[in-house]
């Protein structure tokens, strides 16, 4: 492993002489340079991030598949590739990402309920660790793909374990009524066939119950469940070689007080070798808790309008930037750069696109004149990787900190190669 990271957290963002920086830069100083709004990450932070995964499986056979939808950024994949992580890819285009960005293919797992023939294809000629499977007609198709290219899948099935993660409903997966995997009871069966075809070869189980769990609880509930079906496949002769949990684990956004890694790897490996299962590779598929905590959204305040219910900073962010507070009604900390004195009052920040919806937090207290910036932490994940062009808005510039030195990992769209790919009418 690399000897650059250390299990110990780092904190991507801490003020300096009152101005807030990240690692050693000063916010004011990227905004200078790079103009707003622009998305800044501490690399020192995802390392340490994704080193208290691996510190906590140290001495385990084991695999940490980043789920690379939380951040795609080339720049953030290469790094945490170069550490020895594997991806969790949803698409064609993320496994593309992942080979462009010096990602090792054959540790890729394969996850989502809507895989294409072509994708498949390209998936088995990139020699994936293997596909999650999530319904019988995508294990005929993957037979069907392999068979047609004289290869062999390796697969694993999604189970739907049934708990309830208690989390917001958009982003629950692991529930009877949501979508994903396949339903326990199903399980077995699929298995069955699958360990009869010629071109599919299992070779694991996974979950995933949802995004932004506090609580371990439903882990282990889905753990568990999870065991039950290892046992069953071993006594009708499948074997597994792993067992992959998922991704979910929530991170600080306002008071919450998620488990760290560590605290839910333990538990699970306790759980895990209490059932005799020590010799399985364990896998885990983490995105927001790896690169959340280590971005920003840095954006300029440019209008201040008072009004006579409300009050508005609208800053030069939108919600085509970061779509996360009008989504899900989610809160994110917002940040003046520099503190300043004046008076204070309680804004809605808002963007300007023409949308009530537009809106980046409700409700905050602070001193703000047109000119001020200000930072929306915890928007290293699912901030860039769900940004659009709505209001015909060229996306963000994204800069990553590492140490004294900043690099621009995704220059700011221009306007024209927002339309380069039309065309008119003759
Ligand atoms: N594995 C699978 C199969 C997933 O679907 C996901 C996330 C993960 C792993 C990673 O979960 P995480 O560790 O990031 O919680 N856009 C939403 C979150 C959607 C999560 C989708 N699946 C948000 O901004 O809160």
């Amino acid at each position: 492993m690399n000897t650059r990271l250390a299990a110990r957290p780092v904190e991507a963002f801490a003020r300096q002489d009152g101005k807030l920086a990240c690692e050693g830069v000063l916010l004011e100083a990227i905004a200078d340079r790079f103009g707003t709004p622009t998305y800044v990450y501490s690399r020192a932070a995802i390392e340490s991030a994704f080193a208290a995964y691996t510190a906590a499986l140290q001495g385990r056979p084991s695999l940490v598949c980043y789920a690379m939808k939380a951040n795609s950024n080339l720049a953030v994949l290469n790094l945490l590739a170069r550490a020895g992580c594997g991806f969790d890819v949803v698409s064609g285009g993320e496994l593309a990402r992942v080979i462009a960005a010096g990602g090792n293919p054959r540790k890729v797992v394969f996850s989502g309920v809507g895989k294409t023939e072509a994708e498949i294809a390209r998936a088995l000629a990139a020699e994936i660790l293997c596909f999650n499977l999530e319904s019988v007609a995508e294990l005929e198709m993957v037979e069907r793909v392999a068979a047609a290219t004289g290869r062999r899948a390796r697969v694993s099935v999604r189970v739907n374990p049934d708990v309830d993660p208690k989390t917001h409903p958009y982003i629950s997966t692991g529930l009877r009524s949501n979508k994903f995997g396949v339903a326990y009871a199903d399980t077995l069966p699929l298995y069955r066939r699958a360990a009869a075809m010629p071109h599919v070869e299992v070779v694991g189980i996974d979950c995933h119950i949802g995004s932004r769990i506090s609580d371990i609880a439903p882990y282990l509930e889905a753990a568990d469940r999870l065991l039950d079906l290892v046992d069953g496949l071993a006594g009708e002769c499948i074997e597994l070689a792993h067992i992959d949990f998922g991704g979910g684990l929530d991170i600080r956004y306002r008071d919450e007080r998620p488990p760290a890694a560590a605290e839910l790897i333990g538990a699970l490996m306790a759980r895990v070798d209490a059932r005799g299962h020590r010799d399985k590779m364990l896998m885990f598929e983490p995105g927001r808790s790896i690169v959340g905590p280590a971005g920003a959204l840095l954006t300029r305040v440019n209008i201040v309008k008072p009004g006579q219910e409300k009050n508005f900073l609208v800053v030069d962010a939108g919600m085509n930037d970061l779509v996360r507070p009008s989504l899900y009604d989610a809160w994110m900390e917002v940040q003046p750069v520099a503190q300043r004195g004046g008076s204070v009052h309680t804004y809605d920040i808002v963007g300007p696109i023409c949308e009530s919806g537009d809106w980046l937090a409700r409700e905050r207290q602070l001193a703000a004149e047109p000119g001020d910036l200000l930072a929306i932490l915890g928007a290293g994940a699912y901030g860039m990787s769900m940004a659009s062009n709505y209001n015909s808005r060229g996306r963000a510039a994204e800069v990553m900190v590492d140490g004294a030195r900043v690099y621009e990992v995704r220059r700011r769209e221009t306007v024209e190669e927002l339309f380069a790919l039309e065309s008119i009418l003759p």
